[in-house]
């Protein structure tokens, strides 16, 4: 119904006879290689996932328990020393049959998970993607259904083993970083964590971890892309968010495994049955994060738009033909949003690009020029790369557009 992309979701639906097809083409690519490369698309290209057998034995799985996977495209030229680590996003699953269903996907499985194409940020073209074009490429599969946060399981009580599920986002960060660490990120003199949409959170909360694995000297920093969901003051706003948020903090096992300088000032309060952890919005750990971070997103996110108000608003709000009342729940929204979002006082520290278009995630399907937002003159992707190589420390957001823009370009796949 809604269109939007979200990573780790598209484009991975090889079935398993096809992988078999995958297998054998493999093969033959290994003969053919130099050729493939020759003619490789360079603004969008597929890769294999990477499959991180050794993390098993860490307890690193999967939500079926198969180990988790990345993938990886190498940098070149003077780019081999730089890394984006990108977590995938992917919404959330918030209860055990939730989950279960999750677990037969490649949204829980990397046995489910077949090639991704690459573009956007992780595009190879200099003139589309100027700063980041030859970097080494990282993007971490989402498979644990709880934005990488958890650590915990659930055991069937009839012991019908193939109903159980692994959370353990927690472990599959740490397992998954320190095999991309040994692959040459440990030496990497730029690097940056992002994530988009549910892993936008967890780009926050590892941020400083992700630092002090680097080199002191290495040019660290963090980007949020469509990540930031707030807690609404409203409690007709926020019913579906604490239901949501509350489902995934208590299958997670979120209250032991979230900072402590966080868990231990946040009281949990009682929604539905399951208590709601506070600690789940980034508005309430990033000021732990010492790392500087730059959130991109919209303030009429279409997830959050669709999350909040309901799947029915979705047209309704993208054709700018609001209710006085639907108006009213989206100016609210929008000012929540923006009293939550770190402030202008230090932008060398948290950056931001908050635009108005009613649109979800960047870094792939809006990061090319033809289709990039801008504010002010100044495109998402610049403002971005300035911000990140300390040219010009932007802090944007549209004032111009206080209720959302509707969303023009919305085919996700572009290919030059
Ligand atoms: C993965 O999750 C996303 C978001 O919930 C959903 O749109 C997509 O269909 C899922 N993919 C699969 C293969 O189930
Ligand atoms: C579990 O989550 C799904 C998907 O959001 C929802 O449709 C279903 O009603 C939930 N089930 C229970 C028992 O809460
Ligand atoms: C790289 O991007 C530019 C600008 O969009 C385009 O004109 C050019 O054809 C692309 N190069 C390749 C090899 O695809
Ligand atoms: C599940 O296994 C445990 C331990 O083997 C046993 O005590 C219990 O009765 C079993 N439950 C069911 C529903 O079969
Ligand atoms: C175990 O659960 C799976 C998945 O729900 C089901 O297909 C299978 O029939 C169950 N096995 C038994 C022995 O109940
Ligand atoms: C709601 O806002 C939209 C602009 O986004 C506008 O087109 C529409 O007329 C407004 N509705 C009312 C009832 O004022
Ligand atoms: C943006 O560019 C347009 C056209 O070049 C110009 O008219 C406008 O003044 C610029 N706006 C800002 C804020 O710089
Ligand atoms: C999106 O793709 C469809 C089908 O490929 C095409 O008809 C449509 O014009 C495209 N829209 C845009 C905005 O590119």
């Amino acid at each position: 119904m809604f269109d939007y992309y979200d990573l780790g979701s598209m484009m991975m639906m090889v079935t398993e006879s096809l992988q078999l097809v995958v297998l054998l083409v493999c093969c033959l690519t290994i003969i053919t290689i130099n050729c493939a490369n020759a003619t490789q698309n360079p603004n969008i290209y597929s890769v294999n996932p990477t499959i991180v057998h050794s993390a098993v034995s860490k307890g690193a799985v999967c939500l079926d328990g198969s180990p988790p996977a990345y993938y990886f495209e190498p940098g070149f030229g003077d780019g081999a020393e730089n890394w984006i680590v990108h977590l995938s996003g992917g919404a959330w699953c918030m209860n055990v049959t939730n989950c279960q269903e999750r677990a037969t996907s490649s949204n829980g499985s990397s046995k489910k998970m077949g090639q991704l194409n690459f573009q956007g940020i992780h595009s190879k073209n200099e003139s589309q993607n100027p700063d980041f074009y030859n970097w080494n490429k990282v993007l971490v599969a989402y498979c644990d259904g709880g934005s990488f946060i958890g650590d915990s399981e659930y055991i069937d009580p009839t012991n019908n083993s193939t109903k159980n599920l692994q959370f353990r986002g927690q472990k599959i960060f740490y397992a998954v970083l320190e095999e991309v660490l040994e692959k040459g990120l440990k030496n990497a003199k730029n690097a940056i964590l992002a994530g988009s949409s549910a892993g936008g959170y967890p780009a926050i909360l590892y941020c400083d971890y992700f630092r002090d694995s680097l080199p002191i000297k290495s040019r660290v920093k963090c980007l949020v892309d469509s990540g930031y969901f707030v807690h609404f003051k409203n409690p007709v706003l926020e019913r579906f968010w604490s239901w949501r948020y509350g489902g995934v903090a208590a299958l997670q096992g979120a209250a032991k495994t979230l900072p402590k300088s966080c868990t231990s000032k946040m009281k949990a309060e009682l929604v539905q049955t399951v208590p709601l952890l506070d600690c789940l919005y980034a508005e309430n750990i990033q000021e732990y994060t010492k790392t500087p971070f730059f959130l991109y997103m919209s303030a009429f996110d279409n997830i959050e738009t669709q999350y909040t108000l309901g799947d029915e608003k979705y047209t309704t709000i993208d054709e700018g033909k609001g209710s006085a009342c639907l108006n009213a729940s989206l100016r609210e929204m929008r000012s929540d949003f923006l009293n939550a979002i770190p402030k202008g006082n230090d932008p060398k520290h948290r950056g931001v690009f908050i635009d108005a278009m009613h649109h979800h995630t960047s870094l792939i399907s809006r990061w090319s020029f033809e289709v990039a937002i801008e504010i002010n003159n100044v495109s998402a992707p610049i403002a971005f790369a300035d911000w990140y190589f300390d040219r010009k420390y932007r802090y944007l957001i549209d004032e111009i557009h206080t209720m959302p823009i509707k969303n023009t370009f919305k085919n996700v796949t572009y290919v030059h």
